[in-house]
């Protein structure tokens, strides 16, 4: 392990420092090379969540490195918007707008059933939607409204994708998770989190944990279509989001806290860099991170998979 490589490990260890714009401007001194200018060019990306946030700063860079980037939200209006600003920036660039409420299993079927007709292949999807609730809320299908939002919309969403991805050369699907996930062991018996006082920071971070846990199966189960999959945490980053679901943790860190743009980078990277990483890992800052840090949240095999049952049930999948 090299002197920078040993720096880098303690800021991970150390929270703080290294999920805050301290650690990302230490890193990217080190880090491996950015994307080849243009690398996206022919390819099309689609990232969920675009209208704000990191995911506009996702889509941004996307759009950059010369990729049609199909922007989604659950509000047309608002991702209307993102779209003309973004599409300002970037004259030459092919960005389309679509709507689809990623928790809502009913749309996402019908979301992929108009987008698979429009595209004919697919190259990149980020699943970057997320929420952090403040109060228990289950979806129209009645599921906990982050296991929806984080789990069980975006696997389905990228079942359902499965044809139009197999069509690219080096299809790789991203799930933004956070590192707020470290906090919390993987909710086997409680996966829709029905027990016991509701926290939405809880909530979150559960959900969170279940994308990192699943990520390894997702690998094997998508690895016959030459799909990769990525999970990773953007750090802390001043976005809408954390305006309204943590205004205290804002005003405390706030001097501390990453740009969007910043937050955005590894998911850029993924989704960019040649040649693909390898598929089922976990991500931070464009390097391969532990799942755990906390012995009490590792969990068994047999622990995923009953995670994984319970998911391909809900989503009404074979889940082998
Ligand atoms: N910012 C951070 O420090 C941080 C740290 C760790 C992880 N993350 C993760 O990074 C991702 C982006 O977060 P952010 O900070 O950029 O938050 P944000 O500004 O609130 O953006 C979240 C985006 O997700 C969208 N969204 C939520 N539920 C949706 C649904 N059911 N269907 C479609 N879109 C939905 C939101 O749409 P609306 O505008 O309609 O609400 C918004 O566009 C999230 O997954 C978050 O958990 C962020």
């Amino acid at each position: 392990m090299n002197l920078g490589s040993i720096v880098d490990s303690v800021l991970d260890r150390a929270v703080v420092p290294g999920y805050s714009r301290l650690g990302y401007r230490i890193r990217e001194h080190a880090w491996s090379g950015d994307p080849a200018p243009q690398a996206l060019r022919g390819k099309t990306a689609m990232v969920t969540g675009a209208n704000s946030g990191i995911g506009k700063a996702i889509a941004d860079g996307l759009a950059a490195l010369g990729a049609t980037v199909v922007m989604v939200s659950r509000n047309l209006e608002r991702i209307e918007g993102a779209r003309a600003e973004l599409a300002a920036e970037h004259p030459d660039a092919d960005l389309r707008a679509a709507v689809c409420d990623v928790a809502d299993l009913s749309d996402v079927r019908r979301f992929v059933t108009e987008l698979g007709a429009r595209l004919p292949s697919l190259d990149v999807v980020i699943h970057n939607a997320g929420l952090l609730p403040e109060a228990r809320a289950e979806t129209a299908d009645g599921h906990e409204i982050t296991l929806a939002t984080h789990v069980l919309g975006p696997v389905l969403m990228t079942e359902l994708l499965i044809p139009t991805l197999a069509a690219s050369p080096d299809p790789r699907v991203i799930l933004m998770s956070s590192g707020g996930m470290y906090t919390q062991a993987l909710p086997v018996d409680d996966p829709e989190y029905r027990v016991g006082p509701y926290r939405g920071a809880t909530a979150y971070a559960r959900t969170k944990r279940i994308q990192v846990a699943l990520t390894p199966l997702l690998a094997e189960r998508w690895k016959p279509d030459g799909i990769s999959v990525y999970c990773m945490h953007p750090g802390w980053s001043d976005t809408p989001g954390v305006v309204t679901s943590l205004p205290t943790f804002r005003k405390l860190t706030k001097p501390l806290l990453r740009t969007a743009e910043q937050g955005a980078d590894t998911a850029i990277w993924l989704a960019a860099t040649q040649p693909a990483p390898p598929t089922g890992q976990f991500w931070h800052d464009r390097r391969q991170r532990p799942e755990h840090y906390l012995p009490f949240t590792r969990e068994s095999n047999a622990d995923r998979a009953r995670v994984w049952a319970y998911c391909a049930q809900a989503i009404g999948l074979p889940d082998s």
